[in-house]
């Protein structure tokens, strides 16, 4: 039986951390939607066309070893507010949504536009400055040379084009339960989700 958890909230709350660990909880599959616009960024940076970039979409592409830099990062939020890429992703979205056996999709859009049925919707989030802090320890610790200011500033124009955009932007659906992790620990942001899910079953 299909059964689909979205869970949607701006760069760095927890949410893929979250959504990995409930994935893994209820032995559901996770499709990581950001990964999917992170492919279409990057291939605007090496000189395609978005929109054909995301006609063109497939499976393997999201297995490219760069698709977690900043520039990246960036480029997918970019190519994220044109209707014609987000057009072209949603099937592929809302199929593994409807699989069998269940699906966690984690995004910024998906219980308020790709799954508006999913059996339950959280909204993750925390202040920008846990936020950037969070990533930017994430960053440094791979190797990367930045500093806090520059990840704080990545991450709030990255909220800005996410949350104004006019096609999906980012906001909780109405019936999403939010799940504030400024001041919770991973165990206890991942202790919420999994109650929610229960509760939901
Ligand atoms: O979640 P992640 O940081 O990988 O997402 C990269 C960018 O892709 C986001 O900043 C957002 O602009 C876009 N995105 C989106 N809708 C989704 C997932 C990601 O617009 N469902």
């Amino acid at each position: 039986m299909a059964f689909t958890i979205a869970i949607d909230g701006p760069a760095a709350a927890g949410k893929g951390t979250i959504s990995k660990a409930v994935s893994d909880h209820f032995g559901y599959g996770h499709l990581d939607t950001g990964l999917l616009y992170r492919v279409v960024g990057a291939r605007m940076l090496d000189g395609a066309e978005p929109v054909a970039a995301a006609e063109a979409l497939e499976v393997v592409d999201l297995e490219r070893d760069d698709l977690r830099t900043a520039e990246v990062a960036q480029a997918a939020s970019k190519v994220a507010v044109i209707a014609g890429v987000r057009a072209a992703l949603v099937d592929f979205q809302r199929a593994f949504a409807r699989r069998s056996g269940g699906a966690v999709m984690d995004g910024r859009d998906i219980g308020t536009v790709i799954c508006p049925e999913a059996e339950v919707k959280l909204f993750v989030t925390a202040s920008a400055e846990v936020r950037a802090t969070r990533r930017f320890l994430e960053l440094t610790g791979k190797g990367s040379i930045i500093t806090l200011e520059e990840v704080l500033a990545d991450v709030r124009a990255r909220d800005e084009r996410d949350m104004n955009r006019a096609e999906a932007p980012l906001r909780p659906a109405e019936d999403a339960v939010t799940i504030d992790t400024s001041s919770l620990s991973i165990e206890e942001a991942i202790g919420q989700a999994v109650a929610v899910v229960e509760a939901r079953q």
